[in-house]
């Protein structure tokens, strides 16, 4: 496990481009935290580690964006207006899981269930002003366990 303090918008970015950039085939990241947590801000920074230069926001009406410019194919997915596991079915999230891509999942409490048991889970909770946050990265399984210590935080 690994704690964090950010003290900005840009400090949580580099922390998610730090993890994009140490990220390979197959690595997964579950975002956890409330609204305006930050989850948002850290995805795009894994995006910018990617290489990824398009704009990312929440897919949060669509549940799924993908980026096919960046080093890996990206999946980013925002489980906040998920109805049913099957909606994630639908769009065939399994391809995306598992294949040779890199994920990212907001609101990933909601879905515990569906995720890899392998996976970097990101916890990013309010710290003591209005700026700041703590993100706590924690490594299940051997992959994000590599993710995490390559990544250089
Ligand atoms: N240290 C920080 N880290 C991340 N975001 C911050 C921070 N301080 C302030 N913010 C603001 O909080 C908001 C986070 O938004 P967003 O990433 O969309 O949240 P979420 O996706 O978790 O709902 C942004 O408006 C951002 O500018
Ligand atoms: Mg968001």
């Amino acid at each position: 496990m690994k704690s964090i303090a950010s003290a900005s918008e840009a400090d949580t970015q580099r922390a998610g481009a730090a993890i994009g950039k140490a990220a390979g085939p197959g690595s997964f990241i579950a975002l956890c935290g409330g609204l305006g947590a930050g989850k948002s801000v850290f995805a795009r920074g894994v995006a910018r580690g990617l290489g990824i230069l398009a704009p990312v926001q929440s897919p949060t009406f669509t549940l799924l964006n993908v980026y096919g410019e960046g080093r890996l194919p990206f999946y980013h997915f925002d489980a906040y207006r998920l109805d049913s596991e099957d909606e994630l079915e639908a769009l065939g999230y399994e391809d995306c899981f598992f294949g040779p891509g890199v994920v990212v999942i907001e609101w990933a409490q909601r879905v515990m269930g569906l995720l890899p048991g392998d996976r970097l889970d990101v916890a990013i909770r309010e710290g003591e002003d209005e700026n700041r946050r703590i993100i706590r990265l924690t490594p299940r399984g051997e992959q994000a366990e590599r993710l995490l210590k390559e990544a250089r935080l």
